[in-house]
């Protein structure tokens, strides 16, 4: 065997648990059949990046010693602001006193203060600062994550944004989709129509000039409306893009059967989301993000998780990474909150960081799962897999594959590895 060809080889071995599951091709997974993930016992073989089986393969070139480890997909974290510049630390501690989201933004904090930020920052910088945050993701076991726009507030500077996200995506190890989040905050010098109108001039820029596979929009009041929204999903149909959307994160404002006429590939946060809107949304081919750092660290109400679940919803969790309302980049993290608050199984929230996370960003056919023919883009955690809500604040990665090659190796797990 050549020395490239035995590169390309990879096995990992006698894993405590292995996540599987209950059947292969599944685009995504209801979560009412979340228990039948199976956690098992086993190994897995790879060749050039692909998963080929489960049996170990002692000729291959990477060993990967997995005893007393769960193997996992890797993650996907579809919901991620991306590449941005800067933080917002002080804006917290306001918040933390009493202060809500809205009046801060109302005082120009908040949105329009990144959109400051991103304005002044060299593209380097903010490709630096975001390539940082990559790697910290990929040691908590992400291996493909979504960037949004949205600080942009200008024409050029969505644009510049979304080409930064393209950037971002030949840069780091992991693979990134990009959606233009082209109406977050209504400009200075527009009505929110008037605004609605430039998205609908700098679209064929955006489909031409950028990689962009979905728009979205944030609704409530200190944004845009449901016409908004409505509006969003015909500019994002004519155009050939997913719709996505930002709703009931702060008040109900009635926002998914909109989302959901309008063709909603998903819909984001539900934190405010209505009794009666549970069950269309858990029958729609449409999934529920949930994001319970922002919910946390924002002291916002509790997405209705569990009766999404046991109502068949495709559930989703990420982190919704940004410097203003979810500062997280850990899922392991975002996986112990939801456990806690969501009262959801270790099953239940590792589908939503897997397959329909990946259903979401359109890459379930190659990636969110472990069997073959898909991506080989593992994570090996340093315990079973009920550990990770349970050890909340640990960081349970101790290996992370990308493409059947060893991407990251935490010091105290070099041993596991050979080759
Ligand atoms: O997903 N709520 C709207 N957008 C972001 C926050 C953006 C920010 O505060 O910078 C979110 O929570
Ligand atoms: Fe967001």
């Amino acid at each position: 065997m050549s020395a490239a060809a035995a590169a390309a080889t990879a096995s990992v071995n006698r894993a405590a648990e292995v996540l599987r599951l209950p059947e292969d091709a599944l685009p995504f997974l209801r979560h009412d059949r979340a228990e039948e993930l199976t956690l098992e016992p086993g190994s897995l073989t790879c060749e050039a990046g692909v998963i080929t089986g489960f049996d170990p393969d002692p000729a291959a070139a990477l060993q990967i010693d997995a005893s007393g480890c769960a193997l996992l997909p890797g993650l996907v974290d579809c919901h991620t602001h991306l590449p941005f510049a800067g933080w917002r630390a002080g804006e917290y501690e306001m918040k933390v006193r009493g202060v809500s989201y809205e009046e801060i933004a109302r005082q120009g904090g908040g949105i329009r203060a990144s959109g400051r930020a991103l304005a002044e920052s060299s593209d380097a910088d903010v490709l630096d600062q975001a390539a940082a945050l990559a790697d910290e993701m990929l040691q908590h076991g992400t291996t493909a994550f979504e960037c949004k726009s949205g600080y942009g507030l200008s024409r050029q500077a969505e644009l510049r944004a979304l080409r930064l996200a393209e950037s971002l995506g030949e840069r780091v190890v992991q693979r990134t989709v990009s959606t233009g989040l082209l109406a977050h905050a209504v400009p200075d010098g527009f009505t929110a129509d008037a605004w609605m109108d430039e998205v609908e001039a700098m679209l064929p820029e955006v489909v031409a000039g950028t990689g962009a596979q979905a728009l979205d929009v944030y609704v409530e009041s200190v944004a845009f409306s449901n016409e908004h929204l409505e509006r969003m999903g015909r500019l994002a149909a004519a155009n050939g893009l997913d719709l996505r959307a930002h709703v009931e994160q702060f008040n109900a404002n009635r926002s998914v059967p909109v989302a959901l006429e309008a063709g909603a590939r998903s819909v984001d946060h539900l934190a405010r989301l209505v009794t009666e809107d549970v069950v269309p949304l858990a029958r729609a081919e449409c999934a529920a993000v949930l994001l319970p750092g922002a919910e946390f660290l924002g002291d916002e109400a509790l997405a209705p998780a569990r009766a999404l679940a046991d109502a068949g919803a495709i559930c989703v969790l990420a982190t919704d990474a940004n410097p203003g309302t979810s500062p997280v980049v850990s899922l392991p993290l975002v996986i112990g909150v939801a456990a806690r608050r969501y009262g959801w199984s270790v099953r239940e929230a590792l589908l939503a960081v897997t397959l329909n996370a990946a259903w979401v960003l359109r890459m379930s056919d190659e990636r969110g799962s472990l069997e073959p023919g898909k991506r080989a883009d593992l994570v090996l955690l340093d315990g079973p897999a009920d550990h990770v809500p349970y050890r909340f604040g640990h960081n349970p990665v101790a290996c992370v594959v990308v493409g059947g090659e060893l991407a990251y190796v935490r010091p105290d797990s070099a041993w596991r590895v050979r080759g």
